[in-house]
């Protein structure tokens, strides 16, 4: 039995494919490589390709004998989804349906999707428990949560069994460096704190510091990759259990202000964190965290790092990979 993972070459899709193979699983992996590297796979088989390519999935699943699919192949930036709308609802959605098509068509029994905390919006409570209503504020997050839906009702009607994961602020690299972020399209804090600390770009905009949080700066539920990574191999082995379908947060329950990730940064770096100050990021709620109870009652699983180990390896790997892979 083999796992097919799509998007194996991207940020936490490669993570993943890393924690599947430690985890005795046999592995492919499905990736165009538009945004990801195949550096980033150490090794693991991939097939460049397209989630939407109904024939290339059908003979891939067959032949691989694929009885479970891990689906990350999506586009992820919320900005560039208000701008392009139409590209994420096609890549997104389209995409996704059209390779659940062919999961469904090639006999795979088993979905484990990458959603996100996005699906949430401005959450109206912390901490993010799983039956808030998602209303989703970009296009990228309303293209997840689309998904989730159609995977709802195709459990239903085809029986495809599915563990949708929603992630928190995924951050940090593998701990021997092996793997991390490419820095080159990111908009997030985590690398960004990172390359301006590098001299790599302009000092930090610090988005806003008058929220109602204990430094003024913005709260966030940041999650090591390799947390992350753990989740979907719980998933996984949940499912091979024969349990129902499952919507879940992955976060850690502790938020950290972008003035706490400075100041960690720059205790770990031994370097000054250049940033400025500016207004607050339209659309940016002032605290976002997760509950993540839900997921270690059902899979047995909960976050193992903090802020430390996600700052140390994010420094560790951008100051070893100034430019990336
Ligand atoms: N921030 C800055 N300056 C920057 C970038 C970010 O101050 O240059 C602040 C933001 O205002 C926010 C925090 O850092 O307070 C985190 O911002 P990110 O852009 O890193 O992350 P978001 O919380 O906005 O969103 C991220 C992903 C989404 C995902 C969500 C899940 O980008 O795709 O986490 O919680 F859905």
């Amino acid at each position: 039995m083999t796992v097919l993972v799509t998007g194996g070459a991207g940020y936490i899709g490669s993570h993943t494919v890393r924690s599947l193979g430690e985890s005795g699983r046999e592995v492919v992996v499905l990736d165009s490589l538009e945004t990801g590297h195949s550096e980033a796979l150490l090794g693991a088989d991939l097939v460049v390709g397209e989630i939407a390519d109904f024939d290339l999935v059908t003979k891939l699943c067959r032949e691989r004998n694929v009885r479970s699919i891990v689906h990350f192949a999506a586009y992820k930036s919320v900005g560039e989804s208000m701008s392009h709308p139409l590209r994420y609802f096609s890549n997104n959605v389209g995409g996704s349906t059209a390779l659940i098509d062919a999961a469904v068509a090639a006999g795979v029994e088993q979905f484990v999707f990458s959603s996100s905390a996005a699906v949430y919006g401005s959450p109206a409570r912390v901490p993010v428990t799983e039956d808030l209503l998602p209303r989703p504020e970009s296009v990228y997050a309303e293209t997840k949560w689309m998904v989730e839906r159609v995977l709802s009702w195709i459990g239903e009607t085809r029986g495809l069994r599915s563990v949708c994961l929603r992630y928190f602020n995924a951050a940090g690299a593998s701990f021997d460096s092996a793997i991390g972020e490419d820095w080159s399209v990111t908009t997030n804090l985590v690398p960004i704190v990172m390359k301006a600390t590098l001299g790599k770009r302009p000092p930090l905009e610090v988005f806003g510091s008058d929220y109602p949080t204990r430094d003024g700066t913005g709260e966030r539920d940041y999650i090591h990759v390799v947390d992350l990574a753990e989740g979907h191999v719980k998933a996984l082995d949940y499912l091979d259990v024969g349990k129902p379908s499952l919507t879940c947060n992955l976060g850690t329950g502790k938020g950290s202000t972008v003035l706490e990730v400075l100041s960690a940064t720059e205790r770990i770096s031994g370097c000054g964190v250049p940033h400025v100050f500016s207004a607050r990021r339209a659309g940016d709620p002032a605290v976002v965290f997760a509950d993540p109870s839900l997921a270690e009652r059902e899979l047995g699983w909960r976050a193992r790092y903090g802020i430390e180990e996600i700052l140390q390896t994010a420094w560790t790997w951008h100051s070893t990979h100034v430019d990336g892979y």
